[in-house]
């Protein structure tokens, strides 16, 4: 064997070890997944580096790959598109061109990536609200909301509140021949966060007249005080969203100090002032026996009262939802949550059924058994995946029906 078949055998040999990941017994098109994955490694990979290097922010590298996926705002057919601004918050707005009367139904699109990536523009957050707009003949409005480490909490949280406050008066609503009484707010992990967020905080609000009549929460993130859960073990190195990366998007949402990351990373960063609030995240109680399996549920390790204090947005239920009262759940909207079974965020999504079901309001849960984190993404080419097809038409379906 010559020198340079032996080094492309050892260079194939060592391909094939960085791209094998496991990937769990149900999933299809294993080999594609692998190599989607082995791609989001990279890229991880490549920011580690750049930032190890001083050169840049790890979510700056991030941010830059994924906006090779944006796209212009160009109409088509079915759907007017236009980048615009509600209130000063930039959004991107389709409106349907079928002629209808009577007024149309609207949904607000929350975008996910951790609260510091991504955005409307992306190829398929763009293609998901062109299918809403069209199959549900539906105004729909996709927020562009300031992103970290550029901006922390609450920045997110209020570009959205704003934007949505806005849009709920009936004149907006009136000059975009929507019907008041059928409005959903829809987001994908950070941004099923968001929306979650949103819904419980207008409740409160005294000026906000007109009522959602639905929320869509897509593998959302819910609560930041156990990231222990046994979705976050059973899940630690599953594609796309391995345990690291959602322990870095969620201190980073607060913070750049790395001592948040480093005590969220051992689940260690709650003080012991805030013990009360992990009754709102006990899994021991609010997760069926299925996904219990055999955990054992230990209790919590408190940190020191140093971070809670520097950082009280962790501890706040606009960004961790799950931290409220069942008495701030009454009144919210028919919510529909849809869980992925491979999925850090899994048992967020599921303790969240729970406490809404347990306060009597109605949710249709839409679990996967074969679904890993970011399934809807996986809707364009390359990257497409049966398995993203499938669940944006489940729940798009659902919509259809419900809204
Ligand atoms: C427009 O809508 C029709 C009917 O739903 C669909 O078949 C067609 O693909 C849509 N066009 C675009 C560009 O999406
Ligand atoms: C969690 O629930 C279990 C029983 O289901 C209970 O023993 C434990 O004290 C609870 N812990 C907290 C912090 O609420």
């Amino acid at each position: 064997m010559g020198t340079k078949s032996l080094c492309l055998l050892l260079a194939s040999v060592l391909v094939a070890y960085y791209v094998y990941t496991p990937i769990p017994e149900n999933i299809e098109e294993r080999w594609k997944l692998m190599l989607i994955n082995a791609g989001f490694r990279t890229v991880a990979h490549v920011a580690e580096f750049a930032e190890w290097l001083g050169l840049m922010h790890y979510m700056e590298v991030l941010m830059m790959i994924t906006s090779i996926e944006y796209t212009a705002p160009i109409s088509d057919e079915n759907v007017t598109v236009t980048d615009t601004k509600f209130n000063n918050v930039p959004a991107r707005l389709y409106i349907p061109r079928k002629q209808s009367s009577g007024l149309k139904r609207a949904v607000i699109y929350i975008h996910g990536g951790g609260w510091c990536v991504g955005g409307s523009a992306m190829e398929p957050y763009d293609l998901l609200s062109r299918w809403t707009a069209n199959k549900l003949n539906a105004v729909v409005i996709s927020v562009e909301y300031r992103l970290a480490p550029m901006y922390h909490f609450p920045v997110q949280f209020e570009d959205v509140y704003t934007i949505v406050k806005f849009f709920l008066q009936n004149s907006v609503l009136a000059q975009y021949g929507v019907d008041p009484n059928r409005i959903c707010i829809s987001g994908d992990s950070a941004g099923g966060n968001l929306a979650a967020a949103v819904a419980q905080q207008l409740l409160d609000d005294l000026e906000v007249k007109v009522k959602l009549k639905i929320q869509a929460l897509l593998y959302p993130a819910l609560q930041t005080l156990d990231l222990d859960l046994p979705s976050y073990k059973d899940n630690e190195n599953k594609p796309i969203l391995p345990k690291s990366l959602m322990v870095r998007f969620w201190s980073e949402y607060f913070t750049t100090d790395v001592s948040l990351q480093e005590a969220m990373a051992s689940n260690s960063h709650v003080p012991a002032e805030s013990s009360h609030l992990f009754r709102f995240v006990n899994w021991s109680s609010l997760l069926p026996e299925k996904f219990k399996k055999d955990h054992v549920y230990a209790s919590p390790i408190y940190g020191s009262s140093r971070l809670g204090k520097k950082y009280p947005g962790f501890l706040d239920p606009r960004a961790a939802p799950l931290l409220v009262d069942d008495t701030k759940l009454l009144g919210l909207p028919v919510t529909y949550v849809l869980t992925c079974q491979h999925d850090v965020l899994r048992d967020d999504g599921i303790m969240y059924v729970s406490r809404l079901r347990e306060v009597g309001i109605e949710v249709i849960h839409d679990h996967i058994e074969d679904a890993i984190h970011g399934a809807l993404m996986f809707i364009t080419s390359p990257t497409d995946l049966a398995l993203g097809h499938r669940v944006a038409n489940k729940y798009i379906e659902w919509l259809n029906i419900n809204l």
